[in-house]
């Protein structure tokens, strides 16, 4: 069953994604050669914690931490870790949840680490614009599959590979509520989006094949080729005409703008 949230329920899914929002764009100022991932998954405790929130992931299905790391070809739920030094030339993939009020926060963002490969770089621009174009099919009367569709297609046509065991989700007092939400599919294809749904649309996009392989940790997912996957997440509410986007990477953007002058 795919819930409809209230107008109420939303505004407090927003402020729980608003808080993901800002503990990424906190992140951004520490992402850099020589941090390991273990400190920024205290820097992220530490401000959730500070702003009345705790950490979503932590403890979920035994999960230990706060944010899902994923270096390079780790695709999702790599583990922060004090062995994980960050290189110049990584991108690292941060996932983020959190509860507050009741309701869960869910994001995530593709960093570079200094500077990185144009090969790299065009990776991730392409699975940034993957997310958009998925969010533009999140209004009321499309489907799921159109979703799918719009996220497999600009990732396909670019030389890239959809991951399909891992998808997006439904948000709200759980984090991983109907319905599941493929990064690829066919149009007009799988539930009917009405408005008030809350999803997380969340493209895996792999620059060599779509396989992936379960490390040996119970959790870090990788390529199965051993090549990047890039990983961007929006938490949205489906609405009339346009999707109501309740995360935000500006504050993000913002951050690494200040960074690069
Ligand atoms: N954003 C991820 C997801 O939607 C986070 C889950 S990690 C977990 O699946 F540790 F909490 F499982
Ligand atoms: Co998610």
């Amino acid at each position: 069953m795919i819930l409809i949230k209230t107008a109420d329920e939303i505004e407090l899914l927003r402020q729980s994604n608003m808080l993901v929002s800002t503990t990424l764009a906190e992140l951004a100022k520490f992402i850099k050669p020589g941090v390991s991932t273990e400190r920024l998954d205290q820097i992220a405790e530490a401000f959730i914690r500070d702003h009345g929130a705790v950490p979503g992931f932590l403890g979920y299905q035994g999960y230990p931490k706060t944010l899902c790391t994923s270096v390079n070809s780790e695709v999702v739920h790599g583990i922060p870790s004090e062995k994980v030094i960050l290189q110049e030339g990584d991108q690292l993939s941060v996932d983020c949840g959190v509860i507050m009020n009741g309701f869960y926060g869910d994001s995530a963002f593709s960093f570079e680490v200094g500077e990185v490969s144009a090969e790299l770089r065009r990776l991730l621009d392409t699975t940034r614009e993957c997310l958009r174009l998925g969010v533009e099919q999140a209004v009321e009367g499309k489907r799921v599959g159109d979703i799918g569709y719009a996220v497999q297609q600009h990732a396909e046509s670019n030389g890239y590979t959809v991951v399909r065991e891992m998808v997006g989700h439904g948000l709200g007092r759980h984090l991983h509520e109907a319905p599941e939400v493929p990064n690829y599919g066919r149009r007009g294809t799988g539930p009917k989006l009405k408005k008030g749904m809350v999803i997380c649309i969340e493209p895996m996009i792999n620059m060599g094949r779509r396989q992936i392989k379960q490390e040996s940790d119970g959790w870090t997912i990788r390529t199965a080729d051993n090549r990047p996957s890039a990983h961007f997440e929006w938490a949205v509410a489906v609405d009339k005409g346009k999707a109501d986007v309740l995360t935000t990477f500006s504050y993000i953007d913002e951050e690494l703008l200040k960074q690069s002058n």
